[in-house]
């Protein structure tokens, strides 16, 4: 695995010729990147000399780039991690800057890009680098951390860097990068559905509602990196498409049910997180309704239940569905999961403002005979965690587990 290493100028520098070394010893080739103020912390020659490698730090080295050009070394890497990520790096990736050699490597490469920041406490908690973080995951950055600890600056508090141990174990780790062998869903195809729809009622008027597509988003990232194949149908968001996942952009209920259904025998795996409409308007005037009086009604009809239709297939995959409620959550939620016949169901109480077009959540996931409850958390880290709850069941109810299951009715059938 071919890893660039982008160092920023945080003290924890100080602790990456171990991470270096760390990441080496899992037999992953490294290369520096350092920013200008990284080198108020650690040394090149040390760099230099736990890496095997000339480090790079200066976009204009002309004798570097003419080796090995900044677009050559975007294009080598198979992760970017950017360790120490400081608040200012954090910035600037967010910003789409490149004005140094590092963020012009990020906006080159389509690898994955992971960021370990380390900083103070309070500056961490601050709106504006909370805005970044959330900036970043969105667009999907893994954000590795930070450890809550004793800081260098005597407070003790979120901020520390996690471990090099750790961060290695993380990168080199199956499934970081998308398409790896060995993950918890590698060779498997996942279809995702995502973001609210849009039914028209007129030439210039529609019906949505107020799904930001960030949870589907997030699960397609990490279902990405747990090596599957991800097709993500996504309903009119304001997201970037993940990396390494394939986006097919609908608008209404009937066309993500068209797409759905044009992928679905590939999949293994379905999760329905897209908030479609249940209704939409009987017909969508060609022209623009004129306002005449004072109340006017619209006559709806009901739109595919794609989820459903997906889960009655003969062959059909693990489907997973979700259920925003503002009450009875779980007894609607366990309702749904038994009414369409699926494999699992996520929970989302979307009352009081919480679930819906915000960064954190909360669920609680139900199948037939187990729950399990994730507390608020980024959506970004809920997404790992539910990934690895489906690969999990996926394996004990259709991987190598269903042989027993089998084996069991053939006997029945025998006495
Ligand atoms: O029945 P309800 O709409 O509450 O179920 C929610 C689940 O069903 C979600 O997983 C949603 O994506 C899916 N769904 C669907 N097609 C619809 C309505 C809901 O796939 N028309």
């Amino acid at each position: 695995m071919n890893i660039v290493l982008g160092i920023t100028g945080g003290i924890a520098a100080y602790k990456t010729p171990d991470l270096i070394r760390r990441l080496r010893e899992r037999g992953a080739d490294v290369q520096i990147v350092m920013t200008a103020s990284a080198g108020e912390f650690v040394t090149e020659t040390a760099l230099q000399a736990v890496s095997g490698r000339p480090i790079r730090s200066n976009l204009w080295d002309r004798e570097a780039e003419a080796s090995m050009s900044h677009i050559e070394l975007a294009r080598w890497a198979d992760v970017v991690l950017i360790a120490p990520a400081t608040a200012e790096i954090m910035a600037r990736l967010a910003s789409g800057a490149a004005a140094d050699l590092l963020t012009t490597l990020v906006l080159a490469t389509e690898a994955p890009v992971a960021i370990a920041p380390a900083m103070n406490r309070v500056m961490w908690s601050n709106p504006a680098v909370q805005a970044n973080r959330a900036l970043l995951e969105e667009r999907g950055v893994a954000i590795l951390g930070p450890g809550r600890g004793s800081q260098a600056c005597g407070e003790t508090g979120a901020g520390r860097m996690l471990e090099p141990d750790e961060l290695a174990d993380i990168v080199t780790g199956p499934g970081f990068a998308p398409g790896e062998t060995g993950g918890a869903l590698s060779g498997k195809t996942v279809v995702i559905t995502a973001g609210p729809t849009r039914e028209p009622i007129d030439p210039v008027r529609y019906l949505t509602n107020r799904s930001s597509g960030k949870m589907g988003y997030a699960l397609a990232t990490a279902a990405a990196r747990a090596g599957a194949r991800v097709v993500l149908i996504s309903g009119p968001v304001d997201l970037a498409p993940p990396r390494g996942v394939e986006t097919r952009s609908v608008l209404s209920a009937a066309d993500m049910h068209r797409a759905t259904h044009d992928v679905i025998s590939d999949a293994d795996v379905f999760i329905a997180s897209a908030a479609v409409a249940d209704y939409r308007p009987v017909t969508a005037a060609d022209k623009k309704i004129k306002k005449t009086g004072e109340t006017m009604t619209l006559e709806m009809v009901r739109t595919p239940d794609i989820l459903a239709s997906v889960a009655a297939l003969p062959d059909a995959p693990f489907t997973v569905g979700f259920a925003a409620e503002t009450d009875n959550l779980l007894g609607y939620a366990r309702g749904k999961l038994e009414n369409k016949s699926l494999d699992m169901i996520v929970a989302n109480c979307v009352r009081d403002g919480k679930a819906f077009d915000v960064d954190d959540n909360a669920v609680e996931v139900l199948w037939a005979d187990g729950q399990q409850s994730f507390p608020t958390t980024g959506k970004s880290a809920l997404a790992g965690e539910l990934v690895d709850l489906i690969a999990s069941r996926y394996e004990a109810t259709r991987g190598t587990g269903t042989e027993p299951r089998l084996s069991i009715i053939r006997l029945n059938d025998q006495t």
